[in-house]
């Protein structure tokens, strides 16, 4: 394939790339989205494989690591729970940064690249930086991986003086950067290149693991943003175009999503890398000895219908519990079966609800929920008070009322959807266990609160049968 064929077809897959982005900005355009994103995909690949910087000597590497990688994908996509996703989001991001520091090294060893002077110092600074990101991105990943699996504890690690750690790390990657850059040899440079990575890993460690439980979907959409800025940094490395393009629009969405994401939780983008939010170790609404701080009244499946069939207005909270449970094939009968009887039913989602952006929109996309009766938080926070029944579905953290009403609530501050507020809420979950912040929910104890035990699949099976 000549140059210019191959960059008609990289300003092909970039259009598409774009179209993508934007189809995927709504449920309703999403799968068109997905469409233009593998076509764009399958484009890129082939005029890259097929391009003038690979020789067909190079093909049977490449097919051999396309057979391995491939099945890999696939088998993990077939495997996958939804409830794992996350996880499987988080092991890709790490894959991007690990790819950045390989062809960082890569290209620096590669002795057929003879460049001087200003050139030489570029490609160089090129390599430092791709590999400075994709190291942090590479380990930052990986414990991120690890908090959202529960194979790490959620609760924060504050290392003292921490802040004076990072900023050594800072000061320590820029004189190695100095070095690196001024060194007369490969070996010379090997050093400082070397010393920065392992430092830029223990920073990526150390950034994700001081982070509290509620921060997570801000550092989940952060390293989304990074690897972007990592797959960038490797194309620059490559001199690849598409390559850099890609990593700008993943780098700037994630950037994007880190600052809405932000916002939902009411928190600064430099508070949540200097971590410790939702620690569980603030003045938690738990008495000192452990003991729940109050009574709570449980409902039945059938009362929980009775309440159903005289109410006129019902909105319905999911939270990550309904993704456990695969609930929402239950909820969206039920939610038909009370449109039907003229109950005006609607759904409020919160913008960290789950365990990763849109978590909740996908699902009950899945299960055919109407898009025009799910609202976001902002949209339906002010119609509580004018409901009769608010139904809380595997949700903990985003109702919490401690937001709101306990200064030293380690939440304190955060936005959450006000269920609370409506005639009866009622609180569909398994136990009085606490959300993934690790906090006591003062909700359970309100007067007009209802709490439904039980898996949230089951009992919304019983709350239709008695529906029906
Ligand atoms: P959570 O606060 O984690 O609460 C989920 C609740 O669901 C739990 O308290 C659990 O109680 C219940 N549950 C679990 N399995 C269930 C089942 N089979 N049936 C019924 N209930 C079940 O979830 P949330 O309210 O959706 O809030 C999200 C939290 O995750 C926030 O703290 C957020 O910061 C964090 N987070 C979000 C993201 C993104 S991007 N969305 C990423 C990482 C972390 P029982 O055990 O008693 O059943």
């Amino acid at each position: 394939m000549s140059s210019s064929l191959a960059t008609v077809a990289y300003i092909a897959a970039t259009i598409l790339f774009i179209l993508s982005l934007g189809g995927l900005s709504n449920p309703e355009t999403a799968r068109r989205g997905n469409l233009y994103g593998i076509i764009g995909m399958t484009i890129a690949v082939l005029a890259t494989v097929f391009g003038p910087r690979v020789t067909p000597a190079g093909y049977g590497w490449i097919i051999g690591a396309m057979a391995v990688g491939g099945t890999v994908g696939l088998i993990a996509a077939k495997k996958v729970q939804m409830t794992q996703m996350p996880e499987l989001v988080a092991l890709m991001h790490s894959l991007v940064g690990l790819a950045a520091c390989l062809v960082g090294f890569a290209s620096y060893v590669d002795t057929s690249i003879v460049l001087t002077g200003a050139e030489k110092s570029i490609h160089e600074l090129e390599i430092y930086i791709g590999i400075l990101i994709g190291a942090i991105t590479f380990s930052g990943s990986i414990i991120a991986f690890g908090k959202l699996s529960g194979r790490i504890g959620g609760k924060p690690m504050l290392l003292p003086a921490r802040h004076w750690i990072n900023l050594t790390g800072l000061l320590a990657v820029i004189w190695f950067g100095h070095v690196f850059l001024n060194a007369d040899s490969l070996q010379g440079g090997m050093t400082p290149l070397i010393v920065m990575t392992v430092i830029a890993l223990l920073f990526g460690i150390h950034m994700v693991m001081a982070i509290g439980g509620a921060d997570m979907p801000v550092v989940v959409s952060m390293l989304n943003s990074y690897s972007g800025w990592a797959a960038a940094a490797t194309g620059f490395m490559l001199s690849n175009d598409l390559l850099i393009v890609v990593g700008a629009l993943v780098g700037s969405s994630g950037a994007i999503l880190s600052y809405i994401m932000c916002r939902a939780m009411n928190r600064n983008f430099i508070s949540v890398i200097a971590g410790g939010f939702g620690t569980g170790g603030g003045t938690a609404a738990v008495k000192k000895d452990g003991e729940p701080q109050g009574e709570v009244t449980p409902i039945s499946a059938a009362e929980t219908a009775e309440l159903l069939k005289d109410a006129r207005n019902v909105i319905i909270v999911p939270g990550y519990g309904m993704a456990v449970a695969q609930a929402q094939h239950a909820v969206y009968e039920i939610t038909q079966l009370l449109r039907g009887k003229g109950i005006n039913v609607r759904f409020g989602i919160h913008p960290v609800a789950g365990r990763m952006p849109g978590h909740m929109n996908v699902l009950l996309a899945e299960a055919k929920v109407p898009y025009d009766i799910v609202m976001e938080m902002d949209e339906i926070n002010e119609d509580f008070p004018d409901t009769d029944v608010s139904i809380v579905i595997g949700a903990n953290d985003i109702v919490n009322p401690a937001a709101q009403e306990d200064p030293a609530s380690p939440i304190a501050g955060m936005p959450v959807l006000e269920v609370w507020k409506a005639k009866t809420s009622i609180m569909m979950k398994r136990s009085m266990a606490s959300g993934y912040a690790g906090i006591d929910n003062p909700l359970f104890y309100k007067d007009n609160n209802r709490m439904l035990f039980g898996d949230a699949k089951k009992m919304l099976d019983e709350v239709l049968a008695a529906l029906k």
